[in-house]
């Protein structure tokens, strides 16, 4: 991983798309510019009792314009929701592995399955694919709200939407609502809960593809000092697991190197 760097952005816009859940575009070039699908930033709060930053997966990234979507949940997101336009934060360059794409080729179908606020980093990935000739397909799930469902079917995704109350779409998860639709691709990509993971990451391996699965959630300080995301992780010809930390090592693994723990 390069090694981060901490540059002041200055805010475009900050408001709300869903209930609790802000969109923020920041003008910052440098992290916009060298932003993979897949990878967040630490943003940090200006206010001095909050110390550590809050890890936020870039949503989108175009030009010199970084996309934040994040969901107001604690007292930092509460902070960053009350920032107006014009105002400076303090942002990491972009963290984490990302989605590997190198595995992927004009003419492929990839699959992206996204619930709650995972839906965000598909924005981007779906961007980078359809511009490298894949077709995509984008299953998203919500407890009830959707949000950024738009903006996926601007990129020319093929969209089905879930949400666990029934009020749009698919009732239901993300997942059954692509199964359901039949829209299993060669390549899977996933972010999410953890729950949805694990049963992403089996429906995959049940069709035979392995899911590049994004852990965001498992993570605290997003910067290897809560040790608060530690997974662990099954090596080939290894009897043992390893234990890797989704800020430093992750976000994104592989389905069937991932153990899920009940
Ligand atoms: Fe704190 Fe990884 S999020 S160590």
């Amino acid at each position: 991983m390069k090694a981060k760097k901490i540059v002041t952005a200055e805010i475009l816009s900050n408001r709300e798309i869903a209930k609790g859940i802000m969109e923020l575009k920041l003008e910052a070039p440098e992290v916009a510019s060298s932003a993979k699908p897949g990878q967040f930033v630490n943003v940090y709060t200006g206010d001095n009792a909050l110390l550590l930053p809050r890890p936020i997966s870039i949503c989108d990234a175009e030009g010199s314009v970084l996309t934040l979507v994040y969901a107001v949940v604690g007292r930092g997101t509460q902070w960053f929701s009350e920032c107006c336009t014009g105002q400076l934060l303090r942002v990491s360059t972009p963290l984490g592995n990302g989605y590997d794409l190198s595995v992927v080729k004009a003419g492929d179908t990839a699959l992206l399955i996204g619930g709650g606020i995972g839906v965000c980093p598909l924005i981007k990935l779906a961007k980078v694919l359809t511009a490298k000739g894949v077709a995509v397909r984008a299953a998203m799930g919500f407890r009830d709200e959707p949000f950024l469902v738009e903006e996926m079917k601007a990129i020319g995704a093929e969209v089905a939407v879930a949400t666990d109350s029934g009020r749009v779409g698919y009732r239901g998860t993300a997942l059954a609502a692509a199964m359901d639709a039949g829209m299993d691709c060669e390549h899977w990509f996933s972010c999410g809960p953890k729950v949805m993971l694990k049963f992403v990451a089996e429906e995959a391996k049940r069709r035979g593809r392995d899911a590049q699965i994004s852990m965001e959630e498992r993570m605290g300080c997003g910067y290897g000092a809560c040790v608060g995301c530690v997974v662990d992780i099954r090596i080939e010809g290894q009897e043992e697991p390893v234990r890797k930390k989704v800020c430093k090592d992750g976000p994104v693994f592989r389905g069937s190197e991932v153990i899920f723990h009940e």
